[in-house]
Parts: C-alpha cells; sequence; structure tokens
C-alpha cells in the first residue's frame, strides 16, 4: 500500500524512514485530493455545499461513508459507528451516557443483604493515557464520588504488562461487591504495545452486568477487531495514528445495537445522552423542531455538523486501504493485519538476534511475543529512564538526527517503533534496526 505516502515526498526525503505512524500517519494522496477538493466546493459554493457538492459528498452527510468504512475496520454493524468529534470529547459523551451511577436502572443491583449498592466504581489500567484517566476521574466527581474509592487500577506485572487472568479476578473481586459499574480499558496499550484480549475481557465483564468501553486509539486501522460480536457496549477511537486522518482528525464512536433505540422523543425509552443537533432525525434536523428525536444507533449521539475538511482527509485514507489490491474479500483488516504481524516481527527479529545489539545497552522488548497480544507497535526498553541527557533521550535523538528514523520516547524508558502495513516495507524495518544498531554503540 504505498499510495499510503505521498510519492514525491518520500523521493525527497529518501533517508527518512517513518515508524511513527502508532502516534500520526503520514499524508495520503487520496487525502490530499480530498481535502482540496473540499477547499474549491467552499470558495465556489459555500453554504450550498452542504447539499451541492461537485464530488459528490454534501456536507450534510459527509460522514456517512467514513462510517460505513469505519465499522469495517473495527467490526461493527454500519448503524453502530459513526464518525464523529474527537476522541477525548467522545469519551466524556459516552460517559455521560453511560456511567450514571444513581440514574441509570441497570447500574443499580441488590447485592446479598438487599441494600442496593450504587454501582459506581470503574476498572482501568494503571497505565491508561492520561486524558483518559483525566476523563474517568472527572466523570466520577461530576456524579458527586471520590475518584480515590470508585476508580480502580489495574497495576501492570514489573515489565508493565497486564495478564488476563488478573483483570478477570480484579472484575470479578469488584463485581461481587455490588459496586463495580464499568470497565475502560485502552487497546492496543500505548506504552506497552500491548494488545488485551478484548474478547474474553468483554465478555467476562458483560456476563457480570458490567457496562464495557474500550479506548481503541492504537487499534483502530491496527489490529483485526469484532465489537458487534465481542459485546462490548461503547468505544471511541481517533484516527491519526493507523488511519492517517492528519493532525487533530476526525474521531469515531461505537455504541452497541442493544442501546439502538436512541429516541428521547416524548413517550420513547431510548437512552438518556448529552445531546445536540447532529444526533437529531435527519428529516427533522432542519426544520428545527423544539425537542430532540434521536437518529437510531450510533449516530444519535452526534453533536455538531463534522468538519468537512477532516472528513475529506479521512476519506482518503480510509479508501486508500480498502482499495488495496490485497483485500480479496473486501475486508480492510486481514489484509493489513498478515503483513503487520510480519513486519512487528522482523523488527523483533533483528533486535533480539544475538549480538545484533550490543549486551551492554541491556535492551529488552516489552512488547508481548505473541502475535496475538500485539499490534504494529514494538516497544523497547531502553534503561535507564529518560531525561535530557539520558541514554534513551541520546539514543532517540542520534537514531533521528543522523539516520532519519522518527520514531518517539515514552515515559521513563520506551522507544516506541510503530512499523505500520499501510505503507512500511520490511527494507524500512531492516534500516530502522540498523540504525538503532548504530545510535546505541555510539552512545555507549
Ligand atoms: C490511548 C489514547 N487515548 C486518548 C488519547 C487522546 O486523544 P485526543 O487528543 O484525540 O482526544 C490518545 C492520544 O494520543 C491516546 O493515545
Amino acid at each position: 500500500m504505498k499510495d499510503v505516502v505521498e510519492g514525491n515526498e518520500k523521493d525527497e526525503q529518501a533517508t527518512s524512514l517513518y515508524m511513527c505512524g502508532n502516534s500520526l500517519g503520514p499524508l495520503s494522496k487520496r487525502s490530499k485530493k480530498y481535502v482540496e477538493q473540499e477547499l474549491q466546493v467552499w470558495g465556489r459554493k459555500a453554504v450550498l455545499g452542504h447539499w451541492d457538492h461537485p464530488f459528490g459528498r454534501p456536507w450534510t452527510q459527509c460522514e456517512e461513508r467514513v462510517s460505513h468504512l469505519m465499522s469495517d475496520i473495527i467490526g461493527a454493524k454500519p448503524n453502530e459507528v459513526v464518525a464523529m468529534g474527537t476522541l477525548s470529547s467522545n469519551l466524556h459523551i459516552m460517559l455521560a451516557t453511560f456511567y450514571r451511577p444513581n440514574a441509570l436502572p441497570q447500574l443499580v443491583l441488590p447485592n446479598s443483604a438487599g441494600n442496593k449498592p450504587v454501582r459506581h466504581k470503574i476498572i482501568y489500567e494503571a497505565l491508561a493515557f492520561p486524558s483518559d484517566q483525566y476523563a474517568l476521574a472527572s466523570a466520577v466527581t461530576l456524579a458527586g464520588f471520590d475518584p480515590k474509592t470508585s476508580l480502580i487500577a489495574l497495576e501492570g506485572k514489573k515489565d508493565r504488562t497486564l495478564e488476563t487472568q488478573d483483570i478477570l479476578a480484579t472484575i470479578d473481586r469488584e463485581a461481587d461487591t455490588g459496586e463495580l459499574a464499568m470497565i475502560l480499558l485502552g487497546d492496543v496499550q500505548y506504552q506497552t504495545g500491548q494488545m488485551f484480549d478484548m474478547e474474553k475481557i468483554t465478555k467476562h465483564a458483560r456476563s457480570r452486568g458490567i457496562i464495557v468501553g474500550w479506548d481503541l486509539a492504537h487499534a483502530f486501522a491496527n489490529v483485526p477487531l469484532a465489537m458487534h460480536d465481542w459485546d462490548a457496549d461503547f468505544a471511541v477511537w481517533c484516527t491519526y495514528k493507523y488511519g492517517s486522518s492528519g493532525p487533530g482528525g476526525m474521531a469515531g464512536l461505537f455504541v452497541h445495537e442493544r442501546w439502538g433505540n436512541n429516541s428521547n422523543a416524548p413517550g420513547a425509552s431510548g437512552l438518556p445522552r448529552p445531546a445536540a443537533w447532529w444526533g437529531q432525525k435527519k428529516a427533522s434536523r432542519f426544520s428545527m423542531p423544539d425537542s430532540f428525536d434521536a437518529i437510531q444507533g450510533a449516530s444519535g449521539w452526534q453533536q455538531s455538523n463534522p468538519s468537512a475538511l477532516d472528513m475529506a482527509a479521512l476519506l482518503g485514507s480510509l479508501e486508500t486501504m480498502a482499495l488495496a489490491p490485497a483485500l480479496g474479500s473486501g475486508h480492510i483488516m486481514p489484509a493489513l493485519r498478515q503483513k503487520s504481524q510480519r513486519l512487528t516481527a522482523y523488527l523483533e527479529h533483528l533486535l533480539l538476534t544475538p549480538g545484533f545489539l550490543p549486551a551492554e545497552a541491556n535492551i529488552s522488548i516489552v512488547t508481548p511475543k505473541e502475535g496475538r497480544f500485539r499490534g504494529s507497535q514494538l516497544s523497547s526498553d531502553v534503561p535507564p529512564p529518560i531525561d535530557a541527557s539520558s541514554f534513551v533521550a541520546r539514543v532517540h535523538h542520534s537514531i533521528e538526527t543522523r539516520y532519519g528514523v522518527v520514531c518517539d520516547v515514552r515515559n521513563p524508558d520506551i522507544l516506541r517503533f510503530g512499523p505500520v502495513a499501510q505503507y512500511s516495507s520490511f527494507e524500512d524495518v531492516w534500516r530502522t534496526a540498523d540504525a538503532l544498531r548504530k545510535s546505541i554503540m555510539a552512545q555507549l
């Protein structure tokens, strides 16, 4: 899928190796073309572009094809997915909907003593991305609880990864108290690169009546997902990493179809949610009724009219992925997954080959070895912890400035590489490993 990288730019930067698609994916030709088209339409048609769009993407409907492609990527039904907003704000919308300890009847179950303990606890990863931690703590506080007692952190092992059985045991322990409301995990873990056993965790938590949410920031367009079949309640993700939608690009939202009757119309039984006009039924949206009547499915959680420029950028990259000749079955992820597993395994093989990296550097791989527990990202532990003059910081500086390898570091001492199936080659992986070897030797 060379198409994902702009040909001329790649030639001009022949020495640059992009291993940071796990943070921000590069620009595709198609995204560039679509964004330029949107600028033209804005210039020529202004407000009329909402309905009259020379390229067939009227802005009032611009999320539809994008949402459809995203549903394929995360293994959901089309009406369970919508392209909207940003990850963190979508997470807040989901928390406002599903974390309602005092109000949502499903969240208040009798305990054995016959009392009704309020379900106020949320299980999350101790290493969760900070924005998720802030969102969880604020949701708990807004509901009148104390994050210190309501948030249950899953602590990893010494290597920072988590065992599935420990996650399940924590779910059981907390569910037994009758106070567990929700579990929210990130898949793939952004520091370690660990992919959780989402199916097992989701099904187990659901069997205990727990609301299950996922942050798919590092999983979207990276690993195959089956969000509908695994039965999660909701998921949120950004698309600027493996989805190459551009900095701060359009995000995504999954709401399982069991919550599909969205109607908030008088007398209807839809879930209450933070409502806004773009979630209003399309037929009546522009007649501006006084009361909110949500679109069925995930689209009923939309808030604002989306940025057509951002949507066009995302559409371009998703179509590029969907058009890859290898995609015989028509589904996007299986073909990408095959290549990404081989790329990651090749990088790991090189770094772990005895004698390839100097033993004194004491570098280990944090990301789990088994393919089913990881995606494209390989995280290496380069001790001691990062600071401006530490070894990992010097190696990072050297690999980028001397060898043109773009990768990143995460505190305390993780050097992350993201060989991405959409555009990385096996030669890129070899050159990256070789540059790492040389950078380490120069810094010892
Ligand atoms: C795992 C994870 N969650 C949440 C976020 C926050 O995303 P946003 O800034 O798009 O809301 C990020 C950003 O990189 C992330 O990696």
